[in-house]
């Protein structure tokens, strides 16, 4: 990480903060937070755009007692705008909708009157069109979507990986004008593969990843794909999925240079499927290394990778990379939970007969390659100082 991005959380956040750490004991069962963490005195009103949707859902449910930051404005599209919350969206998870959310009102998504930091989780097309007007007024937009990631002044983030990139948010026109700016993280398949390569990557680089995908059904969003077609089936194809997910990875573990990113020189090959799973994307894994490993060594990569320890950033699991020993593990229904579904969990390590060796890794699609990557964005953010009043950041430039 540079010099400049490394966090001072006790600087940042000295004289906002107090104990109220009990509060936080009453969390429901997958919620992210516990007695470890600080709540801020105030905490950063944060607006939700696509409110309704899997992954809007899925902030409501993650941000509920987070420390930081607090809902204070919820937007979806003309069909829910005006309603309550909870009759405009149809509640898909297994925690109960908070009761202050379901009397809240739905906002029309537009900039007048939302917080200046937005949570983002919309449709690609409706993204490309809506992002920037946020960001044209002031707000940061921490974005789910694919419209902006291979944008060259977009930051594509997840902290453990390359934090380092967020320097590109100075790139962008809105940052010296309004203060506003767009931080997305990838897509949810991209995350869990980009999360076990950095640490082989960064030890002996990596030629050649080849990955084969089972993507769960919330993956496709509500109601997403139709009973009928996924019930006793694999379905071999996912629109756009494999060039996203090949463009994105080597974005990722690429190396800013400069103002921008150069994307990192390895081949990769990615195939799609939609298989009958609820939650949890499961991947298998090829990869040719630039340098010899042992299986001990791969391991040791895996285990002692922990970028931001010490740094106290509530979403972030302790064990970002963890290893299943059993044989027949990771599987989602038992493993995608693991680290508060932040977690990346990886087994079957074994020589690979075609490259050098190989895995299947596993992460939580809505949780850690959604909603969950955002908040985490978000509190990095948070601790770098770019989540101050826009207004304030745009009369500094
Ligand atoms: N699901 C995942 O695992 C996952 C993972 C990573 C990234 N993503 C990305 O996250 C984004 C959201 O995915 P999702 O699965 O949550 O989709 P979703 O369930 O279909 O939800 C879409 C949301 O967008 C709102 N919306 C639709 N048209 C709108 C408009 N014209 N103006 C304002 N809001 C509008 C919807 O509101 P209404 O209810 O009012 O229609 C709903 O709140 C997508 O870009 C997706 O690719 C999803």
């Amino acid at each position: 990480m540079r010099s400049d991005l490394r966090i001072d959380h006790a600087a940042r956040l000295r004289g906002r903060i107090s104990p109220l750490h009990k509060h936080f004991a009453r969390s429901e069962p997958i919620l992210l937070y516990t007695e470890r963490f600080t709540t801020m005195q105030k905490k950063y009103p944060i607006g939700i755009l696509g409110a309704t949707g899997m992954v809007g859902q899925r902030f409501i449910q993650l941000l509920e007692h987070h420390p930081w930051f607090e809902v204070t404005w919820l937007a979806a599209s003309d069909r829910s705008s005006g309603k309550p919350y909870g009759e405009a969206a149809k509640w898909r998870l297994d925690t109960p909708l908070p009761e202050r959310i379901a009397r809240m009102t739905v906002s029309p998504a537009d900039p007048d009157g939302a917080p200046k930091i937005i949570f983002a989780a919309l449709d690609a097309g409706i993204a490309r069109e809506m992002e920037p007007r946020f960001a044209e007024a002031g707000c940061a937009v921490v974005s789910n979507s694919s419209a902006y990631r291979m944008a060259p002044s977009v930051p594509l983030v997840i902290p453990e990986i390359n934090a380092e990139h967020l320097h590109l948010i100075e790139e962008q026109p809105t940052r010296k004008t309004t203060g506003g700016y767009m931080v997305t993280n990838p897509n949810c398949s991209t995350i869990g593969l980009v999360m076990a390569l950095k640490p082989i990557e960064e030890r002996f680089g990596i030629e050649q990843i080849l990955v084969t995908t089972m993507q769960a059904i919330s993956g496709a969003g509500y109601p997403g794909v139709p009973s009928m077609d996924i019930l006793g089936n694999v379905i071999p194809y996912i629109g756009s999925e494999e060039e996203k997910m090949e463009a994105e990875t080597l974005k990722l573990l690429g190396r800013l240079e400069g103002h921008a990113v150069t994307p990192l020189k390895a081949r990769i090959s990615a195939h799609c499927n939609r298989v009958a799973v609820e939650d949890g994307h499961t991947e298998s894994v090829s990869i040719k290394l630039a340098r010899p490993a042992t299986h001990d060594e791969i391991l040791a990569a895996w285990a002692e990778f922990k970028p931001l320890a010490g740094q106290a950033l509530p979403t972030a699991p302790e064990q970002p990379v963890e290893w299943a020993p059993q044989s027949d593990r990771p599987q989602p229904r038992l493993d995608r939970n693991r680290g508060r579904g932040m977690g990346v969990t990886v087994g079957r390590l074994r020589p690979c007969n075609v490259l050098d060796w190989k895995f299947t890794v596993l992460s939580h699609n809505t949780i850690r390659g959604a909603a969950g990557a955002a908040i985490l964005n978000a509190e990095l953010l948070a601790s770098l100082g770019k989540l101050e009043p826009a207004a304030e950041t745009a009369s500094r430039a």
